[in-house]
């Protein structure tokens, strides 16, 4: 059996709640490969400082990060959105800042997920006030839905359905990053799916 696949079948078994695969590892896994190497590339002649929205981008930026062939730095920043487990409101709160200045730096946002869009926007808002050289923004994973906010990503790694998914990074109530994939919660669990 691919060992792939054997992991997905191994954390099917021990995660209860979940309800379907939406991205298998394989699969997601070769998108970041492609991604990394179409930014790399992007960024050749001048490399650029990535900057991880904790906690959710870990996992996405760690995979990113070796697959871009370029002398790029990171950095992240922990922010946490007002609101309940599956709602956010827009407000965010800055838990943990930047380690550096960025001014006149080449900066790239790594985030896991747009969904509302509201945190992107805030972070966009916050760190262009810091006079980086440009901001571009990868989110791994953009939900089909209506936005207040209108956010482009420069890169988006898959197109997904609005219901609530975990894995890869991705919690509900703390529980399911450490998934090789990523997957749709029970209805029961999400309240939302
Ligand atoms: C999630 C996710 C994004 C944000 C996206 O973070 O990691 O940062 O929500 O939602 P939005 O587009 O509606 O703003 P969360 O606040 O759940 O924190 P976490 O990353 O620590 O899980």
């Amino acid at each position: 059996m691919h060992s792939g696949m054997a992991s997905t079948l191994q954390s099917i078994k021990l995660h209860s709640g979940l309800k379907k695969i939406l991205i298998n590892e394989d699969v997601l896994q070769a998108r970041v490969g492609e991604l990394g190497r179409e930014i790399g590339a992007f960024y050749a002649d001048r490399p650029p400082l990535l900057i991880g929205v904790l906690t959710g981008g870990f996992m996405f930026m760690a995979d990113l990060s070796r697959a871009m062939a370029v002398p790029l730095r990171v950095d992240f920043m922990a922010v946490s959105s007002y609101g309940d487990a599956t709602n956010t409101t827009g407000v965010v709160r800055i838990l943990k800042d930047l380690d550096r200045s960025i001014e006149g730096r080449r900066i790239l946002i790594v985030e896991d997920i747009i969904d509302s869009g509201l945190t992107l926007n805030y972070l966009v808002e916050v760190l262009r006030g810091r006079k980086p050289a440009d901001i571009r923004i990868v989110a791994l994973l953009k939900k089909e839905r209506e936005r207040s906010v209108a956010i482009e990503a420069d890169w988006v790694g898959f197109e997904i359905p609005d219901e609530f998914v975990v894995g890869y990074g991705l919690d509900y109530a703390g529980k399911y990053r450490n998934l090789p994939f990523i997957a749709v919660c029970a209805p029961d669990i999400s309240g939302t799916a």
